[in-house]
């Protein structure tokens, strides 16, 4: 029977799709370790098996499950595999997954008080938690976005407002060459030109030089340039790098620079006592990016944006036209189109509050404590391998290491550890992929997934010893011809 027209599916037929769709869910998270990290097809062929004109008439929902199950789960990459190390990954958790369902299904409007008071209050109070985590004082606030893109491009809008009155023109913004691609870009939609950018060398460490950060300052000022922003790494993607935060901070203080810290992947390390004292001076922001879709073991899509002053993000953002005056009511109620971009927004703070809760913070604490053992246990495993050389020691869960046999010459090691990585990805029992350090191609593991066994990573390091092996003996053959 299809569904009416109107879009009203009878409470059974409602409970029946929902029960479907769960048992695809459960099925899918429950067999995780025993499937491939990874699956894909070419466009091609997915082209042959999904495209169809627009469909007339309606189709069981039976067969469309069983479509996305067959073409389209079977092509995805599972980012909350224990053994998907690659990128930043996402293991996420099913309370969130509800979360988000209730999100849906209720469809409260999060952009103001009137229609969302409820939702809203969650948002404050997390928000707020996350606020105290990280060290910022009380009167600090912020907004969910949909992850650290729009968390760092929202605060940097905030940036532009208060330090520049929005007059960009000479002003110059610093930030450390492993400094995350979608700072730059936020740079650029704000319109400022690539010139405008100081991209300064980062140390052996991967941490930006002070150094250099105060001559490029001198030599700005001295050719009559508006120095302005600071953007500091708290966890680079890269290595996991943080930059010297408390000295920046001092720094930023004493040249009138707004401070703001992407802390997209590395912030959520605040929970524990090690990643707090790794962040020292994560709290004395001007404004903060953080991503619970990353270490905060959330589903996509949830980036979080704290600034020092929540007031000035309503300065930065609000417009007021004639049709949402009626939303204007008591000043405490807090109106989160007035915070950012979006006006239409959705619940995303729910699924985190609701986590938070069902789990309890110790559980988070532990969880991230336990991705930076993990990748402490995966450099000392390397360390005692023939051939491994860490080239970045693990830091806040990322560990960045390459195979390099003793005879081979830097090109060639490089030369074989892209081919190794060739191989990794065309494989599918774990992930990891490559990166560029100071020239040299390198792999890494990112270690924040709760469910990645020591065992986990032991597999996939004498995996990876087999398929260097056999990448060294090609090169060698290549060599040899
Ligand atoms: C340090 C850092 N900043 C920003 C981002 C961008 O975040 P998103 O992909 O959620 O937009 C990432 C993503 O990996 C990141 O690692």
């Amino acid at each position: 029977m299809p569904f009416d027209s109107k879009f009203q599916l009878t409470p059974e037929e409602m409970r029946k799709l929902g029960y479907q769709v769960v048992d695809q869910m459960v099925e899918h998270l429950s067999t995780m370790r025993d499937q491939p990290v990874m699956r894909l097809s070419s466009r091609q062929e997915l082209e042959k098996k999904l495209r169809e004109p627009l469909p007339e008439a309606p189709a069981p929902v039976e067969d469309i499950l069983e479509k996305l199950q067959q073409d389209v789960w079977s092509n995805i990459g599972n980012v909350g595999h224990p053994r998907f190390f690659a990128f930043i990954p996402s293991p996420s958790n099913f309370v969130s997954v509800m979360a988000d369902a209730l999100v849906s299904g209720f469809n409260p409007f999060s952009g103001t008080w009137l229609e969302g008071s409820g939702p809203a209050e969650i948002e404050l109070i997390t928000i707020d938690w996350l606020r105290e985590i990280c060290g910022l004082p009380e009167g600090a606030g912020g907004l969910f976005v949909s992850g650290g893109s729009m968390a760092n491009l929202t605060a940097l809008a905030v940036a532009r407002k208060f330090r520049l009155q929005d007059k960009i023109e000479n002003a110059v913004i610093y930030f450390s060459d492993q400094t995350h691609s979608c700072v730059e870009r936020a740079i650029l939609v704000l319109g400022f030109h690539p010139d405008q950018i100081r991209k300064v060398q980062s140390d052996s460490a991967f941490r930006l030089r002070v150094d250099l950060l105060r001559e490029a300052l001198e030599a700005d000022r001295s050719a009559g340039k508006t120095p302005f922003c600071l953007i500091a790494n708290a966890g680079t993607t890269n290595t996991g790098a943080v930059d010297p935060l408390d000295e920046l901070a001092d720094l930023c203080e004493s040249e009138g620079l707004w401070f703001h810290i992407d802390g997209a992947y590395g912030a959520a390390a605040a929970f524990c006592d090690k990643g707090r004292e790794l962040l020292k001076g994560l709290g004395r922001a001007d404004s903060l990016a953080l991503d619970p879709h990353k270490w905060l073991f959330q589903p996509f899509e949830i980036g979080c944006v704290i600034v020092r002053d929540s007031d000035q993000l309503k300065e930065t953002f609000r417009i007021l036209p004639e049709y949402l005056k009626d939303t204007v009511r008591a000043d405490e109620e807090v109106n989160f189109c007035d915070r950012g971009i979006q006006l239409t927004r959705s619940f995303r703070a729910l699924k985190l509050w609701m986590s938070f809760k069902a789990f309890g913070a110790a559980s988070f604490r532990e969880a991230i404590s336990r991705g930076i053992l993990m990748a402490e246990f995966a450099e000392n495993r390397l360390r005692s391998m023939k051939n491994w050389e860490i080239v970045s020691p693990a830091t806040l869960a990322i560990v960045a290491f390459r195979y390099a046999p003793e005879d081979f010459s830097e090109d060639l090691i490089n030369e074989l550890n892209q081919l190794l990585i060739r191989m990794v990805l065309e494989s599918d029992f774990a992930l990891a992929t490559s990166t560029v350090l100071n020239g040299r191609t390198v792999l890494r593991l990112c270690t924040i997934n709760p469910r990645t066994t020591a065992v986990d990573i032991s597999e996939t390091l004498k995996w990876l010893d087999s398929l260097a092996a056999h990448a060294s003996q090609q090169i060698i053959e290549k060599i040899n011809q």
